[in-house]
């Protein structure tokens, strides 16, 4: 089994990859820390928890991160994954609770557990694995691969000119979680910035395979002439809420003329951390600007030692075709056992290989 600890701010993409890791026979999802960042924490958390019961895995822990950046006032944004972090999609309220233990906490519980075995991604902003730095330096090393999504560095950023959103709400956590890694003792961490992670844009049609693989009927493809907010009425209760929430990030998106489709930012981050061979890396030094009056928030990459050792390995290309194959034969799949199974017990019937 490969153990993975996922820390996100849930979010529209980051529900899709948390999907993409339950579908995983092979990953053991050791915890989840709910960061704050695309709604307030308590958001975050009920969405991961109202996930993970509706799939049937409320055997994985959610730990809940702190309310606030390091130093930064929190920053949100509804206006681009809906007023409850999950577009439109209207997700059965969880009936279990957190986890007592904290999201930093439970960072370094889990690496101490799985030591040199456990494999970290954020998809959210870095406060809660910053925080646990703060409390235990030694935790990077205990790390067999770290994957962040995050950064802009070549591309103009999607909160300011400069920074991409993950980074733009806590700066001052990226740059100790850079600051933490790089050089011998510590593997350098794969970051997954704008610049690889905006081609991996959802369409309508991919939505349809997904819906297909599921066995999901009425078989919908959201368009942008179809009435703002229209409800799905697929007979998948996976397959639902996920139109319900893409179509709300297809919305956003063409309003701001960047096209009817959806950047699938945080499932290929966790799909990188699976399978780090699908992305090409290039080594560097990368810091964080966070005095900047029009730059705080940036992400530099130093890619010829001018100012330090590489520090981490930026993704720079990918077969995005192989990625989408995979996404949808993977959730897809996972969608079609959620929907057969009426009990808790699907985490059986998932590990039960006899199951078609
Ligand atoms: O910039 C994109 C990232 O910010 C994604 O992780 C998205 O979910 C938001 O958290
Ligand atoms: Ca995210």
């Amino acid at each position: 089994m490969i153990r993975l600890f996922f820390d996100c701010d849930t979010g529209i993409d980051d529900s899709v990859a948390l999907l993409y890791l339950l579908a995983r026979r092979d990953v053991d999802v050791v915890g989840i820390a709910s960061t704050a960042g695309n709604v307030p924490v308590d958001v975050v958390t009920s969405n991961n928890l109202a996930w993970l019961e509706l799939c049937g895995r409320t055997d994985v822990p959610v730990h809940v991160g702190s309310p606030t950046p390091l130093e930064a006032e929190l920053m949100t944004t509804e206006d681009t994954h809906g007023p409850l972090g999950v577009g439109y999609a209207e997700l059965p309220a969880a009936t279990v609770s957190p986890s007592a233990v904290d999201a930093a906490d439970a960072w370094i519980e889990a690496s101490a557990a799985h030591p040199g075995e456990l494999i970290g991604v954020v998809t959210g902003p870095l406060t809660s694995l910053a925080t646990a730095i703060r409390r235990d330096p030694a935790l990077p090393g205990r790390l067999a691969r770290l994957v962040i999504m995050g950064g802009a560095f070549h591309v103009h950023g999607n909160t300011t000119p400069t920074s991409e959103w993950n980074v733009a709400v806590d700066p001052e956590a990226a740059a100790e979680v850079f600051a933490a890694f790089g050089g011998e003792a510590v593997g350098p961490p794969i970051v997954c910035p704008l610049d690889l992670t905006e081609s991996v844009a959802l369409s309508p049609d991919h939505l349809v395979l997904l819906a297909a693989a599921a066995g999901s009927n009425p078989v919908e493809c959201p368009d942008p002439t179809d009435d703002p907010g229209l409800r799905s009425v697929a007979d998948n209760v996976v397959i639902r809420h996920l139109v319900d929430a893409l179509r709300f990030y297809f919305e956003f998106h063409h309003a701001h003329d960047e096209g009817y489709l959806a950047h699938l930012h945080d499932p290929f981050a966790v799909m990188v951390a699976l399978a780090p061979d699908i992305v090409e890396t290039v080594p560097a030094r990368v810091d964080v600007e966070l005095t900047g009056r029009f730059t705080r928030g940036m992400t530099v990459a130093d890619e010829r030692s001018m100012t330090g050792e590489p520090n981490a390995r930026i993704a720079t290309a990918t077969d995005v075709d192989a990625v989408f194959d995979d996404l949808i034969e993977t959730v897809g799949g996972f969608a079609r056992i959620v929907a057969r199974s009426d009990n808790p017990g699907i985490i059986d019937r998932l590990r039960d290989d006899s199951v078609p």
